[in-house]
């Protein structure tokens, strides 16, 4: 029997390159290893934006299509809508139960969404909770592993000592799933802060070429380096983090920078022999070019279809999640 995997994003729309480099494709590559469960997580989007939902149901059949696009097939994966299995919600009750309010109050990917967002005395039950409910999305399926961003570490160790604790309190049932981390996790965005949507600093997967060129203009790079012939510094320059990723990445297709091409921007940087003008402009031009069989994939996909492939994924994820509710409520004493 295959071992199973299961991951997620947040129902926030369309995918940026962050996702695609960082996680997607190595979702896609694992598909052919694992029995893989992905999940579009609308119930975590509540968490901060519960007043905010009105883009909801077109942010989770975007998200879905660039899926697709970026290599997953509803064939072989079980792609489904979190609020469509509702025994997540009831799974993350039961586990509320078990987790000290010291473990989330820890939480440093928390911390840091108050500080990113301005929640200082706005945080919610929901929010705090939002590991537990991560917990229940992979426990429910009894994932063995976990295929994430090194962003997600702090949740998943949490979802570790849930099963641990849940497994020595009632019986053990549960596996302590592992993190299944990808070569280049960490992409940042256009401002050099993490690549996120919410914070207005990404590139996404499906936009126009032309949009993707005049977000490189206004990328973060050295800011000692004014004038063309200053000497630069790659190292905490965006641009050139992109560069990299361009040569790094395990994208299908061919790529269109190698590790040779990398080396000549940096030299020519330190030396001075680039201006950032220049060397933005070349970038654009590469990375429009690795986008290119995406987009078109993209461009592609059946929207009608779309509504269809989600109800089947989740139909098929909703009846593994029984199971496990089902043995969860036995060894737990309920009815
Ligand atoms: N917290 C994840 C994120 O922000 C999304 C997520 C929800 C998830 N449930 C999950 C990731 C289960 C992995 C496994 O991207
Ligand atoms: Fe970054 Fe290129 Fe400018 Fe150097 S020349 S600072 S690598 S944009």
């Amino acid at each position: 029997m295959k071992k199973k995997i299961l991951s997620g994003n947040r129902a926030t729309g369309k995918i940026h390159i962050g996702n695609l480099f960082g996680v997607l494709t190595n979702w896609a590559k694992l598909q052919s290893e694992y029995e893989c469960f992905y999940e579009i997580a609308d119930l975590h989007v509540l968490t901060t934006n519960y007043n905010h939902n009105e883009y909801m149901r077109s942010n989770i059949k975007e998200m879905a299509t660039d899926w697709i696009a970026c290599g997953l097939s509803p064939e072989k994966s079980t792609i489904f809508i979190q609020s469509l299995v509702p025994e997540h919600a009831e799974l993350h009750l039961f586990f509320s139960m078990l987790v000290p309010l010291g473990w989330l109050e820890r939480n440093p990917t928390l911390k840091e969404q108050v500080r990113d967002l301005n929640l200082q005395d706005k945080v919610n039950y929901g929010l705090l909770g939002y590991p537990v409910l991560q917990a229940a999305d992979i426990l429910a399926y009894k994932a063995d592993a976990v295929p994430v961003g090194e962003d997600q570490l702090a949740h998943l160790e949490i979802t570790r000592e849930i099963a641990r604790r849940f497994n020595s309190v009632y019986k053990s049932i549960f596996p302590e799933p592992k993190a299944l981390l990808t070569d280049s996790p960490k992409v940042p965005g256009l401002d050099g802060r993490k690549m996120s949507k919410s914070l207005d600093n990404a590139i996404f997967v499906d936009e126009l070429p032309e949009i993707t060129k005049e977000k490189v203009k206004k990328a973060f790079t050295d800011p000692l380096k004014i004038h063309k012939n200053d000497k630069g510094h790659p190292d905490g320059c965006v641009v050139f983090a992109y560069y990299k990723l361009c040569a790094n990445s395990n994208l299908s297709g061919c790529l269109p920078v190698n590790a040779g091409k990398v080396e000549e921007v940096r030299k020519l940087c330190t030396q001075g022999k680039i201006g950032c003008v220049n060397c933005k402009e070349e970038l654009a031009d590469l990375l429009n070019k690795l986008l290119v069989p995406y987009r078109e994939v993209y461009s592609k996909v059946n929207q009608e279809n779309i509504d269809e492939i989600l109800e089947e994924g989740s139909r098929k994820a909703r009846k593994v999640a029984k199971e496990t509710l089902g043995e969860v409520k036995e060894v737990m004493n309920l009815w």
